[in-house]
């Protein structure tokens, strides 16, 4: 059995952009430098609840900013960045560290990151991996993050493994783990960077069929960055291809990878085919 939070259907599509319920999360104006080089060039970006919106482009052209933005891990230069309705992080003085902690961190708490390297804790079993952000960040009771982890291990298939360490786990275990960890925090959005990439091939099938899953029985929203072009179009809702910094195309996996408009986004679909 899943623990209640996940226990939801999805929301159909619809209706969660017919309500009046805030955007999960808003890019407006949002500009990135690092240096002399702008990574992020004036984005706009709207993501509705519920949503699963595929990020494609080339290397470099600013995909992991824009999750590391939606993390805090990153600060813009210029623009705003908003989680349903309030206010993230912006350029300037508009910081949302400005706000009391608590308020900034009940904001963050809505997103949730899985990372390409897993970075899991390695003197830590999977289980109290899982159990450690509930019951530090959260303050919650030991024996219910435990309830709490051993479900969402279940959740990933790995209901044997508690007691493993990173260590002694495939790295198709340990990113499932690493999915399980993130769940813990109940995100309302999550972010998967590449999480498939450092993984041997034989490993990734299992992965996929995990955020497969999660995103046919939650109604979390969720911004998927991949080179799976398969997964990519299994997963969403809507494909984002960007470059440089900008968006250059948006739209219906059917419209992205069937009929492209744009020559740009032919060209690296063609490429990524080879
Ligand atoms: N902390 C940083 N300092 C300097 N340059 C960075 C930093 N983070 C990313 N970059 C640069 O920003 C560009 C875009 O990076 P990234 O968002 O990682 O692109 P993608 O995920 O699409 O490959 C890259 O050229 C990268 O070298
Ligand atoms: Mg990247």
């Amino acid at each position: 059995m899943l623990p209640a939070p996940y226990r939801v259907l999805r929301m159909d599509h619809q209706s969660a952009t017919a309500s009046q319920t805030p955007l999960a999360a808003e890019f407006v104006n949002v500009s990135k430098s690092f240096g002399a080089f702008t990574i992020i060039d004036d984005l706009n970006l709207q993501i509705r609840p519920s949503e699963r919106v595929s990020l494609i482009g080339p290397s470099g052209s600013g995909k992991t900013t824009i999750l590391r933005l939606l993390m805090t891990l990153e600060r813009p230069n210029e623009g705003e960045i908003k989680v349903f309705g309030d206010i993230l992080s912006a350029g300037g003085e508009g910081s949302a560290k400005a706000r009391p902690d608590r308020e900034f961190r009940a904001i963050r708490g809505k997103i949730g990151m899985v990372f390409q390297q897993f970075n899991l804790f390695p003197h830590m079993t999977a289980l109290e991996n899982v159990m450690e952000a509930p019951v530090q960040v959260l303050g919650m009771q030991r024996q219910e993050a435990r309830d709490l982890a051993e479900s969402l291990l279940k959740r990933v298939g790995l209901a044997e493994k508690g007691a493993s360490y990173p260590s002694q786990l495939s790295g198709g275990q340990q990113q499932r783990v690493a999915i399980a960890r993130a769940l813990a925090m109940k995100p309302q959005i999550m972010l998967f960077d590449e999480i498939t990439s450092a993984l041997d091939p034989e490993v990734i099938g299992e992965v996929l069929e995990v955020v497969h899953n999660l995103a046919h029985e939650t109604k979390m929203a969720m911004l998927v960055v991949t080179h799976e072009m398969g997964f990519a179009r299994d997963i969403a809702d809507r494909v984002i291809f960007m470059e440089r910094g900008k968006i250059v195309e948006d739209g219906s996996p059917g419209e992205i990878f069937n009929a492209p408009r744009n020559d740009r986004t032919k060209a690296f679909l063609n490429a990524i085919k080879r």
